[in-house]
């Protein structure tokens, strides 16, 4: 398709209302005059419509990608007759890593990052002397936000984060909804295979787990849940799937899905009771949760994109196994990301949150901090009425009653 980007990026934008408000109002106040902002994140249409939301608000601001399959080269080249982007689709490890470099060295005063991986570069020593400008940064993703608390606890974070994970206009809707339909999308991009009468399990029940499980099982699949949480395993049962041990449930998988946010969660235990025929994909933020260096000495052959991002493993007992998006994040890898309308709330979040971050200046201490409840607040209120959609208030009579506690 002629100008894909362009396109893509404009009917993001089009569907993205409640950034597009918080855009109208940067873009008259100017509060991010003077301030460079680096970022990292999936570079995609959503991304591109932040990034110029940003820039509109008077910063400087340059982007780079948080992972080496997720980026959209066509957003990529849109995106760069505005400002500078380092990212391409495919790139190494190294490639990426030089990305984080190259918007470091610009001198950022807010960085914003999906999984932390700049966050942690610029707590490295060679970037000490750029710390004392860093005015704070903003997070994206539960792994990031579970580094950053590691960080936080020995006492070493150079700067306030803000962990826009945590709002609940981000968590509630992206990691549910979003990764659960992203999920979807990319394992249907990935295989164009049947999911109903499936057999999928789903590692992990967290926010995203639960929404993988739930949207699964919309489309028809036999759901198990893994879990080493006894309460989200409770949650799990309570929900209506069947809950077992991972090397259990991988014997029953056509599908299986990891969202765990840890390592090897599909190990050679596992792997070894696999169906011939199993699709593994990964939907947390690292390539970490499935073992494929374990699947590669199970295997006597490997076959590269017996589909586009789909590799084969043929494993020396015949049995075939299958591995979408080299076990990167599947949603962006494979398929397209969240949608739009998610990110919209998600991105307004850290629109807002790198506005607090400049309103507060010299006022945070280094620590990470949740998102004011008045923001979350803002997002909602913005997001109903860009749909439509009405509610009821409290009357002044309910409002004293439920703030009463006499007898
Ligand atoms: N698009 C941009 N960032 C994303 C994220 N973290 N998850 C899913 N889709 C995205």
């Amino acid at each position: 398709m002629k100008n894909s980007g362009k396109k893509r990026v404009k009917w993001a934008q089009e569907h993205m209302p409640v950034l597009a408000e918080i855009r109208r109002q940067l873009k008259k106040d100017q509060p991010f005059q003077d301030l460079v902002i680096s970022m990292a994140l999936h570079v995609e249409p959503k991304t591109a419509v932040l990034a110029l939301t940003l820039k509109d608000g008077g910063a400087e601001v340059y982007l780079t990608s948080c992972n080496p399959l997720s980026t959209q080269d066509d957003t990529v080249a849109y995106l760069k007759k505005s400002l500078p982007v380092y990212a391409k689709k495919g790139e190494t490890e190294k490639e990426l890593f030089a990305g984080y470099e190259a918007v470091l060295d610009k001198g950022p005063n807010i960085v914003i990052d999906d999984g932390s991986d700049m966050i942690a570069l610029l707590h490295k020593p060679n970037r000490k002397d750029q710390i004392s400008d860093i005015l704070g940064a903003s997070e994206e993703t539960t792994t990031g936000i579970q580094r950053l608390r590691a960080l936080e606890k020995q006492g070493k974070l150079l700067f306030p984060v803000m962990a826009t994970n945590n709002a609940v206009m981000k968590h509630f809707f992206d990691n549910r909804y979003g990764t659960g339909q992203s999920t979807i999308d990319g394992i249907l991009t990935g295989t164009n295979l049947t999911i109903a009468g499936k057999t999928a399990v789903v590692c992990g029940y967290g926010w995203c787990g639960r929404g993988i499980a739930t949207r699964m099982r919309g489309m028809g699949a036999n759901v198990i849940v893994t879990e080493v949480n006894p309460v989200k395993a409770i949650e799990a049962l309570h929900d209506g799937f069947r809950v077992m041990p991972t090397t259990e449930a991988a014997r029953q998988a056509d599908f299986i899905i990891t969202s765990t946010g840890n390592k090897g969660v599909i190990d050679a235990e596992a792997l070894k009771n696999a169906k011939g025929g199993c699709i593994l994909a990964n939907s947390g933020h690292f390539n970490v949760e499935i073992d494929i260096h374990a699947l590669e000495k199970m295997s006597e052959k490997t076959e590269r994109e017996v589909r586009e991002l789909v590799d084969a493993y043929y494993l020396k007992d015949g049995r075939i196994i299958y591995l979408l998006g080299e076990g990167r994040l599947v949603n962006l890898a494979v398929g397209q990301g969240h949608p739009a309308e998610i990110m919209d709330m998600s991105f307004s979040l850290q629109a807002l949150a790198a506005l607090y971050l400049a309103e507060h200046k010299g006022e945070m201490k280094n620590e990470v901090y949740e998102i004011p409840y008045a923001l979350d607040s803002m997002v909602a209120k913005l997001k109903l009425k860009a749909m439509g959609v009405e509610i009821d208030e409290l009357t002044e009579e309910q409002r004293k009653y439920i703030e009463s506690w006499e007898l």
